[in-house]
């Protein structure tokens, strides 16, 4: 008798596998039923994945809180695009995007001076129902206000910022000076240490045509009594007598030679290079320089102080507030990721790991006194002070347009193509003309 197996003809592989592919068929069948009625983790997770620019000196440092973040966030993937360093580039980067309409951005890196812009645009979410207010008091209250437009608030600080003065102890001890108050004494010891010791320069800062450019005028301006754009009344005051004093001291500083005159294409990390290489006196920088030039490689460890930014007799120190923050893009998708994102970045530990880690100024009061950051970071205290004390850049929709101006026309004085005052007039002018004040 024929064997009945062999009557029907099964191709032979079934024969063999039969029992397994349905066995295999089964379990799909009831893992996409599970999965259906009542989604299965890992299965029904997907990853989302936040994408954010942001400037080139920081990108690199973000990375290990962002692998913190991955770690306890294991569906939110972070996607940091290393920009530009200078701020202005990376804002006109943001700013392209979100005018085409197809913003790639989550997050939004800011620098605390783009907010009025991107709120006004309605490029950014309003954060406000986020953040309990109990919460944000614990933050510097400028930070805040600086995030907040028309009632909105569209940026929480991640870190602050503010001008400072540095300088060589070692050489002015060698040289019996106390470290200057004002611009004529931080003249005459730069010149003469300049010319008494191997530093070839007596003062370096940031002279390139871009924002920091105008976040180091901000101090010298104020050092002298004067005023940019009164945020209020609108009034401009760069053609005062006070500003004008202002760029003959920076354009003689060059004149003199304790500046070179290639400051005009100095950067925070030109001018950071030459001083770290112990080729100046005095440099105007952010707090951040401070761990920099205290690395046990560094050949000026240990030989660094720093304070509050010099001054005309009878006025008080300026500092530029700086600092930066995160936004969520209106066109993002996920603002509940992003949220999740923004919270852990500025929270007391995420804060506290990065400014021990790279001597960047907290936003957040209570770290600035912090046992462990005081015992790293001695000044702190004092920097809060300074901060307390900082000029806000003004906080205005145009600021990136008359920014601009004020960069072009303190370049054309400080290259000597126009004198002190003529570019200042024309400054005030052109920034009359945006505010439509003229
Ligand atoms: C720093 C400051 C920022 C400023 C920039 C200028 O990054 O935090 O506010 O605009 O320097 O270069």
């Amino acid at each position: 008798m024929k064997n009945d197996r062999q009557a029907i003809k099964w191709p032979k592989f079934l024969y063999r596998y039969s029992r397994s592919l349905l066995l295999g068929l089964m379990t799909l069948v009831i893992i996409l039923g599970l999965h259906l009625l009542w989604g299965i983790p890992g299965l029904t997770q997907e990853t989302t994945t936040l994408k954010v620019l942001v400037n080139a000196l920081e990108a690199k440092e973000w990375s290990s809180l962002v692998e913190e973040f991955e770690e306890k966030n294991p569906q939110i993937e972070i996607e940091v695009v290393e920009g530009p360093t200078d701020s202005n580039l990376v804002e006109n980067l943001y700013s392209t995007a979100f005018l085409l309409g197809k913003s790639p951005y989550d997050l939004v890196y800011m620098d605390i001076i783009w907010v009025p812009k991107f709120a006004a645009a309605g490029w950014l979410q309003d954060l406000s129902g986020k953040i309990a207010p109990s919460e944000l008091q614990d933050f510097l209250e400028k930070d805040i206000e600086a995030g907040r437009y028309k009632g909105g608030l569209y940026r929480i600080p991640f870190r602050s910022d503010v001008g400072v003065l540095y300088y060589r102890s070692d050489l002015l001890k060698q040289g019996g000076y106390e470290p200057p108050e004002n611009f004529d004494r931080l003249q005459i010891i730069a010149q003469e240490l300049q010319q008494s010791t191997e530093s070839n320069w007596g003062y370096l800062w940031q002279g390139k045509q871009y924002e920091g450019l105008s976040a180091m005028f901000v101090e010298v301006l104020e050092g002298y009594g004067g005023v940019w754009i009164d945020p209020e009344t609108k009034a401009v005051g760069l053609d005062k007598p006070e500003a004008i004093a202002a760029v003959e001291f920076l354009r003689h500083a060059i004149e003199s030679g304790i500046t070179p005159s290639g400051v005009t294409t100095y950067t925070e990390s030109e001018s950071l290079r030459f001083f770290l290489n112990g080729e100046s006196v005095f440099l105007r920088n952010w707090p951040y320089v401070w761990a920099e030039a205290n690395k046990p490689s560094s050949p000026i460890q240990g030989k660094v102080g720093l304070k509050a930014m010099v001054h005309a007799p009878g006025e008080s120190s300026g500092a530029a507030q700086g600092g930066w923050g995160l936004g969520i893009a209106k066109t993002s998708k996920h603002s509940e990721e992003a949220w999740k994102f923004i919270d852990f970045f500025t929270s007391r530990d995420s804060q506290k790991q990065y400014i021990l880690d790279y001597s960047y100024i907290p936003s957040r009061r209570s770290l600035f006194r912090d046992p462990e950051v005081v015992d790293k970071y001695s000044y702190y205290p004092k920097l809060l002070q300074a901060i307390d004390n900082a000029v806000l850049r003004p906080p205005i929709p145009q600021y990136a347009q008359v920014s601009d101006i004020l960069q072009r026309y303190l370049t054309a004085a400080l290259t000597g193509s126009k004198t002190p005052e003529a570019a200042m007039k024309k400054a005030a002018a052109e920034t009359r003309r945006v505010l439509g004040t003229s």
